[in-house]
């Protein structure tokens, strides 16, 4: 299978990009290095480096004749996408639909996109929750994670595209950005090994549910090959709080972690956790690595990272 990863310099997609090759299959990476790295795309992959706004993806559509598009290049800055919603909708929404537009009219017959459990539901009212749980975005990149769903249904309704929309929650591992505003645990250890102290936004007690970058990988993978459609969670359905978080990450990186409390985030949202029985039910998925292990195998890549 020929597969494109848009956003595979980046940290979730270039493990996506590794589990696709693993598994024999040919990987072409989109990516246009605004928060990527070439020196984390896989060595068998080839990246083209372009912003998916451009006009000129659809001519690598036409030359490359890809059968899947997994879709993972995005903008992710949360209050970012709250203060420049253009920004965001520019990139999140048209750089998108561009990529779909030139997947249904050069013969992709599956695609995979990267959606967020916490953004798309916004301020649960069940926990876990599942997929059926009412989506009420409260941010701009919310909105554009769903309205991107919404064009898949639409894409998979009329023209036969089918898709496979993957819900993460709070994605962890190797090579995440830690000088964005998401990913506590890759901000904290880099706080860290920079001898400066991690602040907690306020008490703490604000959970979420962490998933390790080589689960969501393989999800990919599962959902890809048994071309699965509709929405589905890819979490582990544990609640974990911020104050836990840090316990573990502190036992992993040592003594010289240093915590303060600051403010609250405004618009932060309080609890987040889904459940991924619909996942497990249909393709058999299920995460593998506990919170205490991946916490640990992260710490030691940053620690050791080149
Ligand atoms: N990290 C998480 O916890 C999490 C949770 C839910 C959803 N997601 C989604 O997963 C995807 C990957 O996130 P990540 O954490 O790996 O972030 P990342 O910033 O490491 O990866 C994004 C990649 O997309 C590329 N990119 C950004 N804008 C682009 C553009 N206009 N054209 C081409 N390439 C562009 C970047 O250079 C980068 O390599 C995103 O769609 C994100 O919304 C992430």
């Amino acid at each position: 299978m020929k597969v494109c990863v848009t956003g595979g310099a980046g940290f979730i997609g270039s493990h996506v990009a590794q589990a696709y090759l693993d598994a024999g299959h040919d990987v072409v990476i989109i990516d246009d290095l605004s928060t990527g790295k070439r020196t984390n795309v896989p060595g068998n992959a080839r990246l083209i480096e372009l912003n998916i706004t451009d006009p000129a993806v659809a001519d690598v559509f036409a030359q490359e004749r890809f059968d899947v598009l997994n879709h993972h290049a995005a903008h992710m800055e949360l209050r970012v996408s709250v203060q420049d919603p253009v920004k965001d909708a520019t990139t999140n929404i048209i750089g998108s639909l561009r990529l779909l537009e030139a997947a249904h009219r050069n013969g992709v017959g599956h695609v995979v996109f990267a959606s967020s459990g916490g953004a798309v539901y916004g301020d649960q009212s069940v926990f876990p929750a599942d997929e059926s749980h009412p989506t009420r975005p409260i941010s701009p990149y919310g909105v554009s994670k769903r309205s991107v769903e919404l064009y898949l249904d639409y894409y998979q309704e009329v023209h036969g595209m089918t898709s496979t929309i993957l819900r993460y929650t709070n994605v962890y591992g190797p090579r995440q950005n830690p000088f964005g505003e998401a990913g506590v645990i890759a901000i904290f250890l880099q706080k860290w090994i920079d001898g400066a102290t991690a602040v907690i936004n306020g008490d703490g007690e604000q959970t979420r549910d962490y998933i390790y970058v080589g689960d969501v990988a393989r999800a990919n993978l599962f959902v890809t090959e048994q071309r699965l459609r509709g929405a589905f969670n890819c979490c582990t359905g544990i609640e974990t709080s911020l104050n836990e978080l840090v316990d573990h990450l502190r036992r992993s990186y040592g003594a010289t972690a240093l915590t303060r409390h600051g403010e609250g985030k405004p618009g932060d949202l309080r609890r987040n956790v889904c459940s991924f029985d619909k996942l497990r039910a249909t393709s058999g998925w299920t995460p593998t690595m506990g919170l205490k292990e991946g916490v640990h195998l992260t710490a030691d890549w940053f620690l050791h990272r080149k």
